[in-house]
């Protein structure tokens, strides 16, 4: 059971860089989507965005990022756990296959205490650019999570991962409105960690959610009392795209580790 989790995660929320038929698929999720039940992100919307495009072996992936800071991003550590040759971050487009920006990744940082089993854990990594992104309208940092921030319980995600179990895997951005489960409903489906891991979703069949390729995708939460929003979840992993639940990584809980390795 351990290792199903654990494989189903994994291959979950990673997707492949050019769709795959549904055969190639992992058991428990035989098809690749996107945010499920979203719409169109509008031009220049999340221009913190980002698309990784990864090459690796056996084959060339995607993952969803957020820009941070001029030169750093974050995204899920399990987006990194592949012999990857070169990554890179295409901003500045809803539209996949149209970055106006491609900065090479030059180096990244794994969380030290990121682990699959017997859960992921720590599900977190800071990427570094060759060079700083230029300065554009729709390329934009943003602010990360504080330790002692409160949010409200609505949120966004965004990211190009499938639509669905059987979706497909859409070329423009997908944004969504997602709620915070409150902690004792999430554990009946996610044994997370409290402080860790956000749940977030209405457990409604077919309703808002990630999906494989959303991986390392932000959440944005408007924050107390001043309404901003902010980076306050990495999309991390679910157990079936049609069942309204999703984790993300809370990003707070990592502001130390985010601050230490950057120079936000
Ligand atoms: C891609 O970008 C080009 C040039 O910036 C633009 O003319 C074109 O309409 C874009 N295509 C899509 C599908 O967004
Ligand atoms: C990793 O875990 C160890 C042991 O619990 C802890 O002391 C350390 O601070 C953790 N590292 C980070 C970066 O959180």
């Amino acid at each position: 059971m351990e290792k199903l989790f654990c494989i189903t995660i994994l291959v979950c929320l990673v997707a492949p860089f050019y769709g795959t038929s549904a055969t190639e698929g992992p058991v428990l999720n035989k098809v690749e989507e996107h945010i499920v039940n979203g719409i169109d992100a509008r031009y220049c919307e999340f221009p913190h965005a980002a698309f990784l495009k990864i090459a690796a072996k056996p084959k060339d992936y995607f993952c969803g990022a957020t820009l941070i800071s001029d030169k750093h991003l974050l995204t899920a550590a399990h987006c990194l756990e592949k012999q990857i040759s070169s990554i890179e971050a295409h901003f500045g487009s809803t539209n996949k296959m149209n970055a106006t920006v491609i900065v090479r990744v030059a180096s990244w940082l794994i969380h030290p205490n990121y682990t699959t089993t017997p859960q992921l854990r720590n599900d977190i990594a800071i990427l570094t650019l060759e060079k700083p992104v230029p300065k554009e309208k729709c390329v934009q940092p943003i602010e990360i999570a504080k330790k002692t921030d409160v949010f409200l319980s609505l949120c966004t995600v965004v990211g190009w991962g499938k639509t669905g179990e059987k979706g497909h895997y859409p070329k423009q951005l997908q944004k969504a409105i997602m709620f915070r489960l409150v902690h004792g409903q999430c554990r009946k489906f996610a044994r997370t960690l409290p402080d860790m891991h956000l749940c977030m979703g209405d457990l409604t069949p077919h309703g808002e959610n990630i999906c494989n390729g959303d991986s390392g995708s932000g959440l944005m939460c408007k924050r107390r009392p001043d309404f901003k929003f902010v980076l306050t979840g990495i999309a991390s992993f679910n157990y079936n795209c049609d069942e309204g639940l999703g984790v993300f990584v809370r990003v707070k809980h990592f502001e130390d580790f985010i601050r230490k390795h950057t120079n936000i």
